[in-house]
């Protein structure tokens, strides 16, 4: 009988212990910050083998990993990252609430950027073109592309902008984000 008792609440502490080192034992609305991202990872490694060209583009599985980032970005992201939030086991860095302008902008930016790829989602990638005049096409989009992506370090290039991009100059802009958030924002 105590044996049996015994055995059942090893198993259920067992339980416990694996489902909080998920994450490096983070709990609460670190470990649910953690979640969004690790959902936005996957979400952008989704598309890499299409927006490298290796395999055909498909529109619906871009415009569902692009409402993924959505949902996970913009106010959603900034309101689970409290001030105070930031202690072990969680890798935020303190810069991110001495002045959070900078991080509030990457965040609302990658919300930009998540709508502009669904709206981009049926578009072809730089160098492609819809029609099949590969030059002509190909090199005004890429033209207006690289314009954008230059003036976007200042400004935000807008929706409108963003739904006329070839659909894997949407998708680097969305990568750049996470990684200018991840280098300044977040520890090693
Ligand atoms: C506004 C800043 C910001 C943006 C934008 C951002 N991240 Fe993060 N990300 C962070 C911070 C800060 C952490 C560390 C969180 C912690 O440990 O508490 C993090 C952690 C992560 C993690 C690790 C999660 C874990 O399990 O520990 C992954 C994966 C990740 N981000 C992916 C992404 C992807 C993909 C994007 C872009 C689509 C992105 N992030 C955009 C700030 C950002």
């Amino acid at each position: 009988m105590n044996i049996n008792i015994t055995v059942t609440g090893a198993i259920f502490a067992s339980g416990i212990a694996v489902s909080a080192w998920a994450h490096g034992g983070a709990t609460g609305i670190v470990k649910e910050r953690m979640d969004g991202m690790s959902t936005m990872g996957k979400a952008v490694k989704s598309l890499v083998p299409m927006m490298q060209g290796k395999i055909p583009l498909d529109s619906a599985q871009i415009r569902a990993a692009a409402q993924a980032i959505g949902q996970h970005s913009g106010d959603t992201l900034i309101k689970l990252f409290p001030k105070g939030s930031g202690d072990h086991p969680s890798k935020a860095k303190p810069a991110i609430w001495q002045d959070p302008r900078d991080f509030n902008a990457l965040a609302e930016q990658l919300q930009t950027l998540a709508k502009g790829l669904e709206q981009a989602a049926g578009n072809p990638l730089m160098g492609q073109s819809s029609g099949g005049s590969m030059m002509g096409g190909g090199s005004n989009m890429m033209g207006s592309g690289t314009g954008m992506m230059g003036g976007s370090s200042a400004g935000m290039a807008d929706l409108e902008q963003l739904a006329q991009m070839p659909v894997d100059g949407v998708y680097n802009m969305i990568a750049k984000t996470c990684s200018a958030c991840h280098s300044r924002f977040r520890a090693e």
